[in-house]
């Protein structure tokens, strides 16, 4: 069988925020207990939206580093790199872009929101983004992506790509004695495998979380414009403010999260709450239901202060010896392509190069 392996990543571009943390950061770090870890900070795909300035970018990635290891991934234990220094990222991506088809990617609703109008503008990396984030999981044949809400697509298609090579290739896989015998048979695939049908891992009550001045927008590093964001680095007046100015409306909590149904801000909040108390959203109701938000937001100031602030301390001590994070970034990057080089090989011989 596949290894079980976790691989994700976060895109230096700009500050992490507690969308990024509540969706994808805190839900690795007991991960990591549980099967080997990868945690990329990846940086090839900070330039598909255009280029950003060359300091800035490496700053970024220092700064995605202190906030993994601030949240409370170790270095020690998981694997820690950005993905620029480990080449096989870049090689199998191409791989991929020959694998996967136009009409798939065609399909992929990230690309046209990002993208926007003038799509006849948008770089050729944007478009192609998903075979890369394909090549980031399975250069390390990655089990397991844990990741927020809107990444479901991107990991179909990963999938998809998976399904399609071990099918086109099955009998050289066969003929090299390197594939794996498949987990789960079924008619679609071969019964030797070499990429694994990764899983999504996506689960918790703040997979999706929405911005506080707008409950139908996604929480989002790409809008510079959303003052209400809550990022990592802020302190603990800062986190307090913005949870108190949260767009709501006037009716008390329900008891029941079906009332929660048509009342995107209250939803967004007991998410959040849930997520940060480590309780599902259904507690969270019978503890608040009937309280009006001038009773509800103090404690969610109180339980994002208590959970945010001592990362944002432990963010700025790290960052203050930024030697220290280039030796883990290096560190991180030896590793991980001690298991990437050997799945190259591999897939150079299946293709035949
Ligand atoms: P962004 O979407 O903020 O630019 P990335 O694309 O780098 O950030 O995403 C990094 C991780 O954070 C991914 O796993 C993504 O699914 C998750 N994520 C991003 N925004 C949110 C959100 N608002 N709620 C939950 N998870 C999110
Ligand atoms: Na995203």
């Amino acid at each position: 069988a596949f290894e079980p392996r976790v691989f994700s990543g976060v895109q230096p571009t700009g500050n992490l925020h507690l969308g990024n943390y509540l969706g994808a950061v805190s839900r690795w770090v007991p991960l990591q207990d549980e099967m080997p870890s990868i945690f990329c900070v990846v940086d090839l795909h900070a330039i598909t939206a255009g280029f950003p300035d060359p300091k800035e970018l490496s700053a970024a990635t220092r700064e995605v580093t202190a906030a993994y290891i601030a949240s409370g991934i170790d270095p020690a234990k998981s694997i820690i790199f950005n993905q620029s220094q480990v080449k096989e990222h870049a090689e199998l991506a191409w791989i991929f872009n020959c694998v996967a088809r136009m009409g798939w990617l065609n399909r992929m609703t990230q690309f046209k929101d990002k993208a926007g109008k003038n799509r006849e503008n948008a770089s050729v990396g944007l478009f192609a983004y998903p075979n890369l984030m394909a090549a980031d999981i399975l250069a390390y044949r990655a089990t397991h992506v844990p990741v927020g809400d809107d990444q479901k697509q991107h990991l179909e298609l990963t999938r998809d790509i998976a399904q399609k090579f071990n099918n086109d290739f099955a009998e050289r896989i066969r003929e090299l004695g390197i594939g794996v015998p498949n987990p789960t048979p079924s008619p679609e695939l071969p019964d030797e495998l070499y990429l694994p049908l990764t899983e999504p891992v996506i689960a918790g009550p703040a997979t999706r979380v929405m911005s506080l001045r707008d409950g139908t927008k996604k929480m989002s590093k790409s809008d510079p414009s959303d003052l209400s964001r809550i990022n990592l680095t802020d302190d603990a007046d800062a986190i307090s403010k913005k949870v108190k100015k949260a767009k709501t409306d006037p009716e008390p909590l329900p008891g029941e999260m079906d009332g929660l149904k048509d009342r995107p801000e209250a939803d967004n909040l007991v998410g959040i709450y849930a997520a940060l108390a480590g309780m599902a959203k259904e507690a969270v109701l019978a503890e608040y239901g009937g309280q009006p938000f001038s009773v509800f937001k103090p404690a969610l100031a109180e339980i994002a202060v208590m959970r945010l602030a001592p990362i944002a301390g432990e963010m700025r001590r790290l960052m203050a010896d930024p030697a220290e994070i280039d030796r883990v970034l290096k560190d991180g990057a030896e590793r991980a392509s001690a298991i990437a080089q050997p799945v190259l090989r591999d897939m150079r011989r299946i293709v035949g190069f």
